[in-house]
């Protein structure tokens, strides 16, 4: 797999996960506490150790590589902003399940899905062309490195 092939097979490893998050807002109030209490908590447990991890390693490894093709390292700057939205949504989903409100934890489900949905479409289809026009060499660095990362 090239180096765009990489990304967008990682991309579609995680959406699973990322359908999850809505799944789990969809129970809640339908189903008994117990279910979607616990839906919620797979939800957590896959945005703090696979999700997560995933954007650190583009905030380290790709951004730099995008912001250099587009001439800028301020290029990638609202990419890193949505990470950052998804770290404190995912912080705040975390402290609202000591004390569910269902409404509240509805609504950060809710919010999260659909900025990680744009996130992920933002990079697949501004920034994975740009990684196209590396050179060879360049793109195998930034590969090799990107998989020894994951
Ligand atoms: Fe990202
Ligand atoms: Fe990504």
């Amino acid at each position: 797999m090239n180096l765009t092939e990489t990304i967008k097979h990682e991309h579609l490893e995680l959406l699973r996960g990322v359908e999850s998050i809505r799944e789990a807002g969809d129970l809640i109030g339908v189903t008994e506490d117990r279910v979607w209490k616990a839906r919620v908590n797979e939800v957590l447990e896959f945005l703090q150790h696979q999700l997560i991890p995933h954007a650190k390693g583009e905030d380290d490894l790709l951004y730099p590589n995008v912001g250099r093709l587009m001439g800028s390292p301020d290029a990638t700057r609202t990419m890193s902003r949505d990470h950052v939205e998804v770290m404190e949504l995912t912080h705040q989903l975390e402290r609202g399940m000591e004390e569910p409100d269902q409404r509240m934890i509805r609504r950060l489900l809710y919010g999260l899905y659909h900025i990680i949905r744009l996130h992920f479409a933002k990079e697949e289809e501004i920034y994975l062309p740009l990684l196209g026009s590396l050179d060879a060499e360049r793109a195998e660095d930034l590969l090799a490195t990107l998989e020894a990362h994951l």
